[in-house]
């Protein structure tokens, strides 16, 4: 049966395009005649019945900002059936039987345990999921929303330490968000120029991560060039951290070049943090949380249920998994269980996607180093 009554929420961590999800997905709905519904703050705010509908003016001019005009939390007690089943009570006296759940990894598998079959015992329920985590550590999907903002931000904030690191003739370590996956280190890595990207899908153990840095200082600057410099991407999942990195790679330059002056040679850290996830999201951003939202929308207008929008997939997939969405050819519709158990593997390091990230940039790191 068609959906009635959407409800709408973002949960997990936020990413810039989400406000786009939002409005694309409540002007899509109320089109097509169907009501919208914003929860707030994500699972949390479904639990406590704060929501309320969603208009053409809710939503007016919110494609610009950053973060979520609904809110977001992390939570934890989702994990518990009286919570979820507190949760669809909630649902069925709002008259909501089609939810649009916009996050990450921990928000999409939400989704799965409110929409379990068994647990909802007969109510009417059909949920649709967009991927959005700037760490990009979803699987089954090209891209997730907020990626392309926080790739940018970071290119930014390393094109500014470049100057003072190039003027200084030093070396920064720069740690960038993702938690369990090195995408975005790997990425910007490349779009800044950097010389050496570190990330969790290496598997590298500490000492030899403090070896490949020293490694790398030492080769740029034995090298007669204007700029001497060095720009290291750390990504956060690298468990190590960054002030005992920095001591133990300045302790171990000072062994190998004992000649050089050590005020010249030690090393400097930035961590960019939150401030990757923040900002306004970039044009395509924009773009990506309007069409995969448009997607997921009317995919459950037609009676679908427990799939995610998934822009241009990184593989092949069986039709009973995947299809490609009628309204864009851009998009597929993916089997959400699926998606969850391929990013279970990816977290892992052991899908193709990981193994296929870590090997290039294995290839690619001495040309890094050029
Ligand atoms: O949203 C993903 C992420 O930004 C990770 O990269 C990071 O480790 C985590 O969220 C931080 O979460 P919180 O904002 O809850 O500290």
């Amino acid at each position: 049966m068609a959906v009635q009554r959407i409800g709408i929420l973002t949960s997990g961590g936020d990413a810039p395009g989400m406000n786009a999800a939002i409005r694309a997905a409540t002007l899509v709905a109320l089109a097509q005649g169907v009501e919208v519904v914003g929860i707030e703050r994500g699972y949390r705010g479904l639990v406590d019945d704060v929501m309320a509908p969603l208009s053409p003016s809710d939503v007016a001019g919110i494609l610009r900002e950053g973060g979520t005009i609904l809110g977001s939390a992390r939570c934890k007690e989702f994990h518990h059936r009286e919570v979820r089943d507190r949760a669809r009570a909630v649902l069925a006296g709002r008259g909501i039987d089609g939810l649009l759940v916009i996050g990450g990894n921990g928000s999409l598998t939400g989704a799965l345990k409110l929409a379990d079959r068994d647990e909802l015992g007969g109510q009417p329920l059909a949920i649709a999921g967009v991927p959005a985590s700037i760490d990009n550590d979803l699987a089954l999907t090209g891209l997730a929303i907020g990626v392309d903002t926080a790739m940018n931000t970071i290119v930014e904030a390393c094109d500014k330490i470049a100057d003072t690191a190039t003027a200084h003739d030093r070396t920064f370590i720069v740690e960038v968000m993702g938690r369990d996956c090195g995408y975005l280190a790997m990425t910007s890595a490349i779009a800044v120029g950097a010389d050496l990207a570190l990330f969790p899908e290496a598997g590298k153990p500490e000492a030899a991560i403090v070896e490949q840095i020293v490694d790398t200082v030492l080769t740029v600057r034995s090298r007669a060039r204007r700029t001497r410099r060095v720009i290291v991407i750390k990504a956060e999942g690298v468990a190590i951290a960054i002030e005992r990195l920095k001591a133990a790679v300045d302790a171990r330059l000072r062994e190998r070049a004992p000649g050089a002056d050590p005020a010249g040679i030690e090393t400097r850290v930035t961590v960019l943090g939150h401030v990757v996830r923040g900002g306004r999201p970039s044009a395509f951003d924009r773009l990506l949380g309007s069409r995969l939202a448009n997607v997921a929308v009317r995919a459950l207008l037609a009676g679908s249920s427990h799939r995610m929008a998934a822009w241009m997939p990184p593989a092949e997939l069986p039709a009973d998994i995947a299809t490609r969405s009628p309204v864009d050819p851009y998009c597929w519709l993916v089997d959400l269980a699926a998606v969850l158990a391929e990013t279970d593997n990816l977290i892992a390091g052991k899908s193709p996607l990981a193994r296929w990230r870590a090997g290039a940039f294995a290839e690619i790191e001495d040309a890094l180093l050029l």
